[in-house]
């Protein structure tokens, strides 16, 4: 049998759970051709929302198309052009025959080669000649707009993973480039979301950044206990099995209402469900989920340099006033100006969230494991009790 929880692709459907204001949202945005910016750390949801927004929106509005352009592994502006052109042409195009003409008509400084695939999932794909490309990416930038309004479309361009253009040559000079064509367009619409939250809001809430004002910020919560407890006894229960509302919040407590753990979590304590849960099962599960990803969590940890690892020991502590002399000296933190440095050095490798300076745990099993196995604290609060 299936098991009723998916974790690491996109969840849809019956495994799609709670935001219903932000699909409302982003649906409206999505048919009233509103810019969106959505901002949350990894594995919370960005991905699947999109998703879902749009099948939302194109089932309220049939001239829209939406394409995606993921920029995970996309090392360059010329490869972001390529799958940018790629997608545009696609949505806009019912039969592969009309993308590939599209792809004649529109070029006409920039030539692709035209690759006709085997694969009937990919049937075409387009080269360009790449120093041709960065000079002159302006029919890439505006073909979805010139296609929408040739075809009378709307259009939205969901552009994933967005933080990583920063890895690009020249980050500011592209982010110039894309604002001045996009911002001229009357039928394409952008959304753009990404996980690493201090670089995503520097994008788009510096005043001297190109993408300042681009669009409306929606920033991306984790999912709430009470949507979380319903959805796992429901999917319990569709799959003939039982689990309390009692043990489902343990599940939520554990992961830390984390909607990648969560269903993670819930997965492991249906696998080790015949009929009907146990208390003791979801402990286990637990267990053994954090052993599962010890010898990671262990990695990550020896790259650590001391000075950050005691300050990671220091904020599971319960520590609060970090940069106070008596903090600084128990947890040989260094001086105030190292904290911070470490500080914005866990941020930066996403161990922690700054969100507007409450500084958290990413990863809810990385933090159980570190102050229970790593560093043998003694139980610090529920999360830690929890597992007795
Ligand atoms: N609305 C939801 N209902 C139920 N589960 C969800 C929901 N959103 C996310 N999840 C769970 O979290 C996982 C990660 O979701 P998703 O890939 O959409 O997040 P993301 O923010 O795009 O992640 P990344 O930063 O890695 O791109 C999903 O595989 C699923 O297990
Ligand atoms: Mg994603």
């Amino acid at each position: 049998m299936e098991t009723p929880f998916v974790f690491g692709k996109i969840a849809k459907n019956e495994n799609f759970t709670d935001r219903e204001k932000e699909t409302a949202q982003l649906a409206t945005n999505f048919t009233s051709l509103i810019n969106t910016i959505i901002i949350s750390p990894r594995r919370w949801g960005k991905s699947s929302l999109v998703s879902k927004a749009a099948e939302t929106a194109l089932n309220q509005k049939n001239s829209l198309r939406i394409c995606t352009v993921d920029l995970f592994n996309v090392r360059n502006e010329e490869e972001f052009y390529t799958l940018l052109a790629m997608a545009v042409l696609k949505s806009a195009s019912s039969r592969w025959e009309e993308a590939v003409d599209a792809a004649k008509r529109f070029f006409r400084k920039l030539v692709p080669k035209i690759i006709l695939s085997p694969d009937p999932q990919n049937e075409f794909s387009l080269d360009f000649d790449w120093k041709e490309l960065l000079q002159n990416p302006d029919e890439i930038l505006d073909l979805a707009e010139k296609m929408a309004t040739e075809k009378e479309l709307s259009m939205v361009v969901c552009i994933d993973e967005f933080q990583n253009m920063a890895g690009f040559d020249n980050p500011l000079f592209f982010q110039k480039r894309l604002r001045s064509h996009w911002q001229q367009h009357q039928h394409v619409s952008y959304c753009l979301y990404g996980s690493k939250r201090h670089m995503m809001l520097d994008v788009f809430t510096n005043p001297s950044m190109p993408f300042y004002k681009f669009g409306e910020l929606l920033f991306l919560e984790k999912i709430d206990t009470e949507s979380w407890i319903t959805f796992i006894v429901e999917r319990f229960s569709a799959t003939g099995k039982k689990i309390t509302a009692t043990q489902a919040e343990i599940i939520v407590r554990l992961a830390d209402n984390h909607p990648y753990y969560v269903q993670q979590l819930s997965q492991q304590v249906w696998l080790r469900t015949i009929h009907s849960c146990t208390d003791e099962t979801v402990y286990l599960a637990h267990r053994s989920l954090v052993e599962q990803l010890s010898l990671l969590f262990a990695t990550i940890t020896e790259a650590l340099p001391d000075n950050q690892l005691n300050f990671l020991k220091a904020l599971l502590a319960g520590e609060k006033a970090l940069t106070s002399t008596g903090v600084l000296i128990k947890y040989r933190l260094g001086s105030s100006a190292n904290v911070m440095r470490s500080k914005n050095a866990l941020v930066e490798k996403d161990i922690l969230d700054n969100k507007a300076g409450e500084i958290s745990f990413q990863d809810p099993i990385y933090r159980y494991w570190l102050a229970k196995i790593f560093f043998r604290m003694d139980p610090q609060d529920n999360l830690l009790e929890a597992n007795g």
